[in-house]
């Protein structure tokens, strides 16, 4: 059996020597294409595999019809908006993420966003603190819960939005809960976003959130681009001088934010959440284990494809 790493953004070297150690250990071999460049790279390395370890790299249904072999693809990471689970299904190939193993190294990204921007870069200058303020969590999943308890130790107070978890478990973290978006946004003075892209939240983050914001209030943004409304983003930007937004994930329209409104707006180079030596560790090595699991013993747990 052949696993391939395919990642675009490599896995630290712990994270690659660990996988082939679990992948070699159970009588398989381990490939690896990295830093490619070419989707014709992807699709020869691929045509060859029998499992498939990805980041946000891009499980396409051409990608799937070109390895006949393929019957496992597993997203070392939380989000899978960038894998074709129809494509996957239609050829019985068994997809899976790793849940909450890179969390930790999202929630610390975004608390340093927050210290970054209200410290105005580093750029010399009066800035603010943290404690006192309010911090809106937009989805309490796996990282919005670890970003909250974060922010507590900075002496923020939370409130986190989430129709998919019960109150009950907000409270019981000491995060008050918000019962409406309208009613997150207009309360605190950070947000931090961490829905997953989907047709129900693509271009969701727009003027009618925005707005409402506090005065001097900040966005940080360590889920997805695809979530915001570029357009309305600039658009707020420019009416509301005091807003801020620092992002994981450069937007389209980068340039032009960045010409407009210097040190309100930050984007990393290139989407570093969860690119530390734990968070690949954890994630890697989860992938591959569960690749064993199911190739040796059918184990599907954590399948996405149900
Ligand atoms: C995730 O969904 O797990 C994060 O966005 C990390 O993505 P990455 O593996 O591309 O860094």
């Amino acid at each position: 059996m052949n696993v391939l790493i395919a990642t675009d953004k490599p896995f630290a070297k712990k994270a690659v020597d660990g996988i082939r150690t679990i992948v070699e250990q159970a009588g398989m071999t381990l490939s690896l294409l990295e830093n490619y460049t070419t989707q014709e790279q992807l699709l020869g390395a691929v045509s060859k595999a029998d499992a498939l370890i990805v980041r946000s790299d891009k499980v396409t249904r051409e990608v799937v019809q070109v390895a006949p072999n393929l019957k496992i693809v597993v997203r070392a990471g939380a989000g899978y908006d960038n894998l074709d689970l129809e494509a996957c299904s239609s050829r019985n190939i068994v997809a899976m993420n790793t849940p909450g193993q890179n969390s930790n190294a999202v929630a610390e990204l975004a608390l340093g966003m927050m210290i970054y921007m209200a410290r105005k870069q580093f750029q010399p200058g009066t800035g603010s603190e943290l404690r006192g303020k309010t911090l809106g969590v937009h989805a309490y999943g796996n990282v919005g819960r670890l970003v909250a308890g974060l922010a507590k130790g900075f002496g923020m107070e939370i409130y986190a939005y989430d129709p998919f978890i019960p109150a009950s478990v907000m409270q019981a973290d000491g995060v008050h809960v918000a019962n409406t978006l309208e009613d997150l946004y207009s309360r605190c003075d950070y947000i931090s976003l961490h829905i997953p892209a989907n047709d129900a939240t693509k271009g969701s983050i727009g003027k009618s959130l925005l707005s409402l914001m506090p005065q001097g209030a900040c966005l940080i943004n360590t889920a997805r681009k695809e979530v915001m409304n570029e357009e309305e983003l600039e658009a707020v930007l420019a009416e509301r001088t005091d807003l801020k937004y620092a992002t994981d994930i450069a937007p389209g329209n980068i340039d032009a934010l960045r010409a407009q409104f210097d040190t309100r707006v930050f984007a990393t180079p290139k989407k570093m959440g969860a690119q530390t030596q734990e968070a690949n560790v954890n994630a890697g090595l989860a992938a591959a284990r569960q690749i064993v699991a199911f190739l040796k013993n059918g184990d599907k747990t954590f399948q996405l494809n149900k």
